[in-house]
């Protein structure tokens, strides 16, 4: 019996397990879509984007019911109506259009409403009690808008937990404001002209956990504004007017505080006892306050025991950096001094203190020298010393920094750096070198620095890609992943690998803006792991100048954008196997069937659309408080061709516009010329061999001419033939099981 029973177990396994594969065949139903609107699947989510297609309304008609996401931003709508009573939407997006005026009719029926995005708006009045009755509702963004002064309760709901009113000409909070929005634990208030808060606005928020007050050309802050904010753990205070403020007061209720932004508020006086209820603090920001006469070692010293993160940069402190400044704040284990000016005998004796130290930057000093005092820092593991007129013989007195694992001397004026300066840095994970002329740079120089993962070095005048000698011979660099030389105007051979042998565990590399318009086919002969090849911002102009991808089997992400490239099918990456991500924006790209077909490419044999950047909207593009805007790619329709006939197609995907107004643009985005083009929907060729020989140290060491596996798609369709006969056998199965599976039941019945 129970033999049978396991048996029947792993039948039925077998058979759901079938019964999906044939049923699904790996894809969500189809459902409806707007004729001005792209929509695709974001998971099991369906995603519905009309963004940036000069609607004036939104399509209501046309809404499957189980649209998820709705993205009509930047559009013409000036106003809304009631949405069918059916649609479970979840996330609406109406950024950047023209509405003025927000009442609840509208949104009666969105009961399933979590994220509403109203931001970029004309909106002037908003009715308190529209949102009253949407439970699940979470977060709303408002930003941007033009707000009429509110007298009484500004809205009403208890589910909302973020809330995003900044840049919405608030000049006054009166004290019922926030009275019916008790669950808020984020708000973002900067940007509005407050100059004061000066009653309890905030008194209902008990549960406030963040707030973002700058920008508010605040002067005065109540000492009871804060009194029920026991909980506020970040306040952001930054660019504000708090010239003779009382500190004390305001902040002596914040008592859990951790986090606190005072940049750029004319802050000058910071007495003693400032932060004494505050002891929880953990990152203090004091950047681009005039900090002159800050005494350190008393306010900061005294009572934040707990701080980790100081931020005094840009805060004039060329005076204050005495003996005992930092004595006692030994615990701070990240300290920013940037953009101070600074010299290297005053840093010598007021870090001495600064053991913990694991994190220092001394960006903008204005320091040619270096302190001589980096054997008492073995603990420190980054240092940003970029942006300084560093004298060249300065640079080795770094050599005892042995833990360092992020040095960044970018933009520094060196042109020498001695060879002994890294080798005992065997730690060094990332170097930055960029923006300084390097090209001498001293055979061996990195070649002790066995755990390098990424080396930086953009913008550094050079003409040729690295040269082998730098590194040690012997040796592989097997953590070095990462290579950027961004801005070089490189002048590559017609031949030969690009880089030498040492890199040859690369994963990504960075040749933007390199003024290339051609990279030889073994360019990638020692580096063929990459996964990650930027090239945008070249002068690409053919796709037979990409040969040089064959060599890289294991690429994810290819970066071509802003080149002049104006045609690229399925065919130019067909080796590439493994692309995840292939960025296309910003090219003159002709609106022809290779559109189509790389659209297919991406939403058939890839399954994901996303796979091709600015396609759809991506997860990215619906988060909370970002850009509104999206980069889309676009077409344009070769001008001596005459416009195309729209024809009548059934296939999913390719319906023809029922509204050709569109067509007096040339330009469209390649979502819209799929659909209107009348190209066949396709499974990307099988691609032409080529031929191509390799040439390393003037040998002809490679030629390949064979094709990919030609066997791939007849063995696709033998597999889905067989997943369907299965399918039929299973259903077989299957209803005889439920016949077998009552009886036994009936039996087992019986037996007891
Ligand atoms: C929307 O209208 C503007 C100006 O009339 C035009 O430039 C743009 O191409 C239009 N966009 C679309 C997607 O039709
Ligand atoms: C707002 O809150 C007040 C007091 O808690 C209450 O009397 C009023 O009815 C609420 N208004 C709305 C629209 O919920
Ligand atoms: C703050 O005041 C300055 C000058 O008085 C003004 O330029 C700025 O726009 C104001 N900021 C806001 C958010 O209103
Ligand atoms: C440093 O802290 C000690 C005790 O924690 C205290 O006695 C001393 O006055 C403080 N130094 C300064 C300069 O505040
Ligand atoms: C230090 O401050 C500068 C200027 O405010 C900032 O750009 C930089 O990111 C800060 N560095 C760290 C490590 O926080
Ligand atoms: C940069 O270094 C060169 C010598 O290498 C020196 O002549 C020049 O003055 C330096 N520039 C700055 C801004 O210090
Ligand atoms: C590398 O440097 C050596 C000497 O430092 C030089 O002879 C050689 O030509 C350089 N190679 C390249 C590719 O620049
Ligand atoms: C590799 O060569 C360098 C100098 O060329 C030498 O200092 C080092 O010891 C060598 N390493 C090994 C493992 O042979
Ligand atoms: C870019 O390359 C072209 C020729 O390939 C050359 O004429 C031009 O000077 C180069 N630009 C720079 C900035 O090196
Ligand atoms: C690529 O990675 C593998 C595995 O880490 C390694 O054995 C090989 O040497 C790497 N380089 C090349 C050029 O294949
Ligand atoms: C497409 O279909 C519509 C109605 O469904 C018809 O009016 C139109 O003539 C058709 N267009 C073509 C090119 O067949
Ligand atoms: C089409 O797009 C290109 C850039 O991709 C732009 O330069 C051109 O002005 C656009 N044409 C129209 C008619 O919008």
């Amino acid at each position: 019996m129970k033999q049978k029973n396991r048996k029947m177990s792993m039948l039925l396994c077998l058979i759901v397990l079938v019964a999906v594969c044939s049923a699904f065949n790996g894809e969500l139903a189809e459902l409806e879509c707007p004729d001005d609107c792209e929509c695709h699947y974001f998971r099991v989510n369906w995603v519905t984007d009309c963004s940036e297609s000069n609607l004036t309304e939104i399509p209501y008609n046309e809404l499957s019911p189980n649209v998820y996401v709705l993205d009509m931003n930047s559009n013409l709508i000036k106003e809304l109506k009631r949405f069918p009573s059916e649609i479970k939407l979840r996330r609406l997006q109406l950024a950047d259009n023209l509405l003025t005026k927000i009442t609840k009719d509208p949104f009666i029926g969105l009961n399933y409403l979590i994220d509403l995005d109203l931001s970029h708006n004309q909106i002037k009045t908003i009715d308190p009690d529209t949102f009253e009755e949407m439970r699940g509702l979470l977060t709303l963004e408002l930003q941007e808008n033009p707000l009429d002064p509110v007298d009484g309760p500004f809205l009403s709901s208890k589910s909302l937990t973020y809330l995003d009113i900044s840049s919405c000409h608030i000049k006054y909070l009166n004290p019922h404001f926030f009275i019916n929005l008790t669950a808020l634990s984020t708000i973002d208030l900067s940007n509005n002209p407050l100059k004061a808060i000066d009653n309890e606005a905030f008194a209902p928020l008990t549960g406030l956990n963040s707030l973002n007050l700058n920008n508010c050309n605040l002067t005065f802050i109540s000492p009871n504004a804060f009194m029920a904010q026991e909980n506020l753990k970040k306040l952001e205070l930054g660019g504000n007017m708090l010239v003779k403020f009382d500190f004390l007061a305001v902040f002596k209720n914040l008592i859990r505080l951790e986090y606190l932004d005072l940049r750029n508020s004319h802050v000058t006086d910071l007495p003693p006892n400032t932060f004494e209820y505050n002891t929880y603090l953990r990152t203090l920001i004091l950047a681009e306050n005039d900090l002159g006469y800050l005494d350190v070692s008393v306010t900061i010293g005294k009572h934040l025991h707990e701080l980790d993160t100081l931020d005094l940069s840009f805060c004039n402190l060329q005076n204050l950096l005495s003996e005992d400044a930092f004595s006692n704040s030994t615990k701070v284990r990240v300290l920013n001094l940037s953009g101070n000016s600074l010299f290297a005998s005053d840093l010598l004796v007021a870090l001495a203190p600064l053991t913990n130290l694991k994190k220092l930057s001394l960006s903008n000093c204005g320091l040619s020298k270096l302190p001589d005092t980096f054997e008492k820092f073995k603990g420190l593991q980054e240092l940003d010393i970029s942006h300084n007129p560093l004298n060249d013989v300065f640079i080795k007195l770094l050599s005892p920094l042995e833990a360092l694992e992020y040095l960044n001397m970018g933009y520094s004026n060196l042109s020498y750096i001695s060879p002994t300066t890294f080798s005992k840095m065997t730690s060094m994970k990332r170097l930055v070198l960029s923006g300084n002329d390097l090209n001498s740079l001293e055979a061996g120089l990195f070649g002790g620095l066995t755990q390098l993962e990424s080396l930086e070095l953009n913008n550094c005048g050079l003409r040729r890609p690295l040269n082998a000698t730098l590194f040690f011979n012997n040796l592989t660099y097997t953590g070095l992943k990462e290579l950027q030389l961004a801005g070089n105007p490189l002048q590559v051979a017609k031949h030969g690998p690009l880089l030498p042998k040492q890199f040859s565990e690369l994963l990504s590399l960075d040749l933007s803006y390199c003024n290339l318009s051609f990279l030889p086919p073994e360019a990638f002969f020692w580096t063929r792991n990459l996964t990650h090849l930027i090239l945008a911002g070249n002068r690409f102009s053919s796709t037979e100048g990409l040969a040089f991808l064959e060599l890289l089997p294991k690429l994810e992400v290819l970066d071509l954008r802003f080149n002049n490239l104006s045609r690229f099918s399925p065919k130019d990456i067909a080796v590439n196997s493994n692309i995840q991500k292939l960025k296309l924006i910003g090219n003159p790209w002709i609106c022809d069937c290779s559109v189509a077909d790389l659209w297919d490419w991406a939403n058939l044999e890839k399954s994901n659309l996303g796979v091709l950047e600015g396609s759809m909207l991506n997860m990215e593009d619906v988060t909370v408080g970002k850009t509104k805007k999206k980069k889309l790619l676009l077409c344009s329709y070769d001008s001596k061709v005459p416009m195309p006939i729209i024809v009548n197609k059934t296939a999913t995907g390719r319906r023809p516009f029922q509204n050709h107004r569109l067509l007096v643009s040339t330009n469209r985005t390649w979502a819209k010329y799929v659909r209107e083009s009348g190209c066949d929907q396709k499974i990307s060729p099988v691609r032409v061999p080529r031929s191509i020989k390799y040439v390393i140290d003037d040998k002809i060491v490679l030629k390949t001419e064979t094709g990919p596996n030609t066997w791939i798609y007849p063995a696709l369709y033998a597999l889905s033939a067989y997943v369907a006969i299965m399918a039929v056998v299973a259903v077989i199965y299957l209803l005889n099981y439920k016949k077998k599976g009552f009886h036994y039941r009936d039996q087992t019945h019986k037996d007891s």
